[in-house]
């Protein structure tokens, strides 16, 4: 998968997450503390971030890694600005949901939890999006999209690749 750009990041916000590190970095088990706070900052964890951490708490970097893909609240790539949620749950998967996943990481090429490298996509797997008489369903932002084939979704995508050119 081609690598997503990073975007620059904003010098402020560096400063502000720097005095966050000032005071905050000597408290035991802040590490968890101090990765909530980098995401909301700049809502990621950027890779030069995990590095002042390291610094600032003399948690090697490797290990901050770690804790990052453990938990899955915490992200190490910028959010597309539209965000695709396909349910897994179980009505979605006995209708389909497998081929409807395969679709759309062939259309987009990425998988759950990645960005499209143009930064307009992101997949999510959610365990039930709250319409499963509709399954198999996918939302697109705030919009549901249900009874889906392989086909349709497909379409809906490249819709809305168009509509958002
Ligand atoms: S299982 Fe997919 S919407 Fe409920």
């Amino acid at each position: 998968m081609e690598k997503q750009l990073m975007p620059q990041l904003d010098e402020q916000q560096c400063e502000k997450f720097r005095n966050i590190l000032r005071k905050k970095a000597h408290l035991p088990g802040v590490l968890i503390g101090l990765l909530q706070e980098a995401q909301e900052l700049f809502g990621y964890i950027p890779e030069t971030i995990i590095s002042e951490i390291a610094a600032a708490t003399g948690v090697p970097s490797a290990n901050i890694y770690g804790v990052i893909t453990f938990y899955s609240q915490f992200r190490l790539q910028p959010m597309g600005r539209n965000v695709i949620r396909i349910c897994e749950g179980t009505a979605c998967h006995v209708n389909g949901a497998k081929g409807i996943l395969q679709a759309i990481e062939d259309e987009l090429s990425i998988g759950v939890g990645e960005t499209t490298a143009d930064g307009e996509f992101t997949l999510l797997s959610v365990a039930c999006l709250g319409c499963c008489s509709l399954s198999p369903v996918i939302m697109i932002n705030s919009e549901t999209f249900g009874r889906l084939t392989p086909q349709k979704v497909r379409d809906i995508l490249k819709q809305h690749r168009q509509r958002t050119a």
